[in-house]
């Protein structure tokens, strides 16, 4: 025990020293996680029901970005370096800054980061999420089975499941997490959100628990919630930045980037794992204990990062938080929040 624990620790420590990789450029590391631009309705299809969560959104830099980005210097700069003549018509930025609608048969950024670059593209889930067995049936008097289907078809149908924390860190870090050599290296993109820590950046501007309750009152997360929130985050986080490592090719700042949070990430699990003990978290430390945080190591890394995923997706379903008070001292204060 002890020593698998000590091994772990030397790899991090060793993974910081050792310093790594830049230049493949594509990545498909979206893993699908894009909306599907002939899915996309549109924030505007939200706008009846969900108001408040609109008002919520549009100050947020997902929705500013839309307008700013043309705008912004840095990014005609990345741009020019990247040979690239625009930024919305350009493939290499869309996924992360756009939401691209399928217009005449051609895709146009229609928006900012929006509700279906989080919720899903919603076309064939719109009508169903809300249904609750018919045009006379409420809330209330919906069954409980009824609701488990209809929740299980507005998934099947392409809803994120906003139950499932896993797929909710996956979804933040498909975009803050930047798995490009070329745009980093060659562009001077950063390698991904570097303070990004699940807690701090989905409690502040980005909050909008309205359904939870009244409506009106924007309510904070339960304390279990954000416990979950806490050790989920990290997780995903060794998961996307051993992913990031895996297609480093040359020892420059994307690889020395993503293998440090590689490295940090899993020092920080492992901090955690001596007080929890816990067996989701020793097989994601196991599997990261076998990794070489090395340029051109493409299958070990990816296959290493399946295996942080599969024991990520297990801890978040298997947890509900109550028994994870030591997490509290590690949370971040209010104050801190984005
Ligand atoms: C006609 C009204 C209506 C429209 C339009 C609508 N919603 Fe909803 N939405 C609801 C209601 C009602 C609920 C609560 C369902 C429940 O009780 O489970 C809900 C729930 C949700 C939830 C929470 C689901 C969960 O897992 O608990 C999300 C997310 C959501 N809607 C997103 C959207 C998005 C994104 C759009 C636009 C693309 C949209 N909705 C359009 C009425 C609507
Ligand atoms: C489709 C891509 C995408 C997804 C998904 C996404 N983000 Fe973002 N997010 C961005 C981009 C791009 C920016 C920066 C926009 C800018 O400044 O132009 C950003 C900015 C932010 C900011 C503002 C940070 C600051 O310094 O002010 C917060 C907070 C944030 N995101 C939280 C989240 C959380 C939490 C999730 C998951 C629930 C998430 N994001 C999912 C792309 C995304
Ligand atoms: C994999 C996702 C991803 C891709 C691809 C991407 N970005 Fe970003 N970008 C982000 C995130 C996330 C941020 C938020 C800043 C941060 O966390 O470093 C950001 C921030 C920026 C900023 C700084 C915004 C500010 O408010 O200062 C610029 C400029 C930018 N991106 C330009 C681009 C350009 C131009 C492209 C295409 C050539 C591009 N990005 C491609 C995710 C991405
Ligand atoms: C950056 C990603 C992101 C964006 C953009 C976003 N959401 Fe969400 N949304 C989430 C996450 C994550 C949750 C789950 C929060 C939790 O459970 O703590 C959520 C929860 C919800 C809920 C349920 C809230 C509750 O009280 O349980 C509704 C409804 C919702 N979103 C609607 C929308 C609508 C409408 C938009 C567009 C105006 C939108 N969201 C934009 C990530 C996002």
């Amino acid at each position: 025990m002890f020593r698998k624990k000590c091994s772990v620790f030397r790899i991090c420590a060793l993974a910081i020293a050792i310093c790594v990789i830049a230049s493949s450029g594509s990545s498909c590391f979206a893993q699908g996680l894009v909306c599907d631009p002939s899915k996309v309705e549109t924030w505007e299809a939200c706008a009846k029901c969900h108001g408040s969560e609109i008002q919520v959104w549009r100050q947020t830099p997902h929705f500013k970005t839309f307008k700013e980005l043309s705008r912004n210097p840095k990014a005609r700069e990345i741009c020019s370096k990247m040979g690239l003549s625009s930024v919305k018509r350009s493939d290499v930025c869309i996924d992360c800054h756009f939401t691209m609608q399928e217009i005449d048969g051609r895709n146009k950024a229609v928006s900012g980061i929006s509700c279906e670059s989080c919720h899903g593209a919603s076309r064939d889930w719109l009508t169903l999420h809300n249904d609750y067995g018919g045009p006379t049936a409420t809330k209330e008097t919906e069954t409980e089975s009824h609701r488990q289907k209809r929740l299980k078809q507005s998934a099947k149908y392409g809803m994120n499941n906003t139950r499932d924390l896993y797929s909710i860190a996956m979804n933040c870090y498909s975009c803050h997490m930047v798995p490009n050599e070329d745009l980093v290296n060659i562009g001077g993109h950063t390698a991904g959100t570097k303070e990004f820590e699940l807690v701090r950046y989905s409690q502040g501007q980005v909050r909008h628990n309205f359904l939870r309750s009244d409506g009106v009152t924007n309510e904070p997360a339960s304390q279990n919630r954000l416990r979950m929130m806490y050790v989920v985050g990290l997780i995903a986080d060794l998961e996307f930045s051993t992913r990031a490592t895996s297609i480093a090719t040359e020892n420059n700042t994307y690889g020395i980037n993503v293998a440090e949070r590689a490295a940090s990430s899993a020092v920080k699990l492992f901090e955690l794992q001596k007080t929890f003990k816990n067996d989701y978290v020793q097989s994601v430390l196991e599997a990261f204990s076998k990794a070489k945080l090395d340029t051109n190591n493409y299958d070990q890394l990816n296959s290493i990062a399946d295996e942080i995923q599969e024991a990520g997706r297990k801890f978040s379903v298997k947890h509900d938080g109550s028994e994870m008070a030591f997490v509290d001292d590690l949370l971040p204060s209010p104050s801190q929040y984005k």
